[in-house]
């Protein structure tokens, strides 16, 4: 269920490097509040002469009852948003809005998930597998990234799943390869009733393909280039096709950013599809 997000000023709690990552705490009790696993904050970055006005989009990793409620995201440095987080220090001020988005969904009784998480993708999969556990469920992790040092989470993984897979691309840590190169494997030995994934689109797209040979759902947490984060503008609409058969251009940011994997066009995003509702006609689609 969709919770209404708020913006707040929050203060910086503390902000450290995990690997090749940074991990940042703000003091931000109505966002903490109201959070549920797979929520993603915006955060505004640059200070107030900036030229970065969009905000940033983060998954949330951490809610901590500290300070009345605390919030924690990872982050990797991409550019000048990134650059200018990973430069605040305890005490700096952020504006913050959220909790945004769809959460993940629960399975109602106790089942056995495989958690498959990409690089900073693994980063919210954690508070997922609390509540997971809290009803009763199995966790099996999958962790992987590109190499050792990109690998988020793996030795709380090791603590809280039965078993944790880890790949990466060049060896350096855990199986050569990515997550989805190892998921059948851990879905048959687990006897897997659902896989929960977070990561970048192609990791999303293999993760799916192996969830529909093995004929379970896989639940997604997609991320696409966002704008405003809370549905006005359109700039996050990907192709995902509805409860009736229908293909509509849906908001990431609004009906997502969770989605049943084998309903997400993975092959179509950046387009609309020819058969997409709405889509215009006599141009052959666009893209
Ligand atoms: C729902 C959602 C959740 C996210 N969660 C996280 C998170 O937990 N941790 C994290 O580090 N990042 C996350 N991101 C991505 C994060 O929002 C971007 O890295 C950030 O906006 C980059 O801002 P910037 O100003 O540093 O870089 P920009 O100057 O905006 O971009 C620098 C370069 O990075 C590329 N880039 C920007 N965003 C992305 C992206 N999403 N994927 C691939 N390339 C991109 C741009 O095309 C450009 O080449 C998330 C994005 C979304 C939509
Ligand atoms: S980012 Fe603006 S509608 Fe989704």
């Amino acid at each position: 269920m969709a919770v209404t997000p708020v913006q707040v000023t929050g203060t910086v709690l503390t902000i450290r490097r995990v690997d090749a990552y940074h991990a940042l705490t703000v003091v931000a009790p109505a966002v903490a509040d109201r959070f549920r696993p797979g929520h993603f904050v915006t955060v505004s970055t640059g200070g107030p002469a900036t030229a970065t006005l969009t905000r940033r989009a983060f998954a949330v990793h951490d809610v901590k009852p500290d300070y009345g409620g605390t919030v924690e995201f990872v982050f990797t440095v991409r550019g000048a948003g990134t650059s200018w987080l990973a430069a605040r220090r305890a005490r700096d001020t952020l504006d913050l809005v959220g909790p945004l988005g769809r959460p993940f969904p629960l399975p109602r009784d106790p089942c056995r998930c495989v958690l498959v998480g990409s690089e900073y993708g693994s980063a919210s999969l954690f508070a997922l597998a609390d509540v997971l556990q809290g009803r009763g469920c199995r966790i099996d992790f999958v962790l992987g990234a590109a190499s050792a040092d990109r690998v988020f989470g793996a030795l709380r993984a090791r603590r809280i799943g039965e078993t944790t897979t880890l790949t990466t691309e060049d060896g350096s840590l855990g199986m050569r390869g990515q997550v989805a190169d190892v998921l059948a494997g851990v879905i048959a030995d687990t006897r897997a009733d659902v896989v929960y994934a977070c990561g970048p689109r192609d990791m999303l797209r293999a993760v799916t393909a192996v969830a529909i040979e093995l004929d379970i759902p896989a639940q997604v947490s997609v991320e696409e280039a966002m704008a405003c984060g809370t549905g006005l503008c359109m700039t996050c609409v990907l192709p995902v096709i509805g409860d009736d058969g229908v293909t509509r251009m849906v908001r990431a940011c609004a009906e997502g950013p969770v989605f049943r994997g084998e309903r997400v066009r993975f092959e179509d995003v950046g387009t609309i599809p020819f058969d997409a509702l709405g889509a215009p006609r006599g141009l052959g689609g666009m893209g």
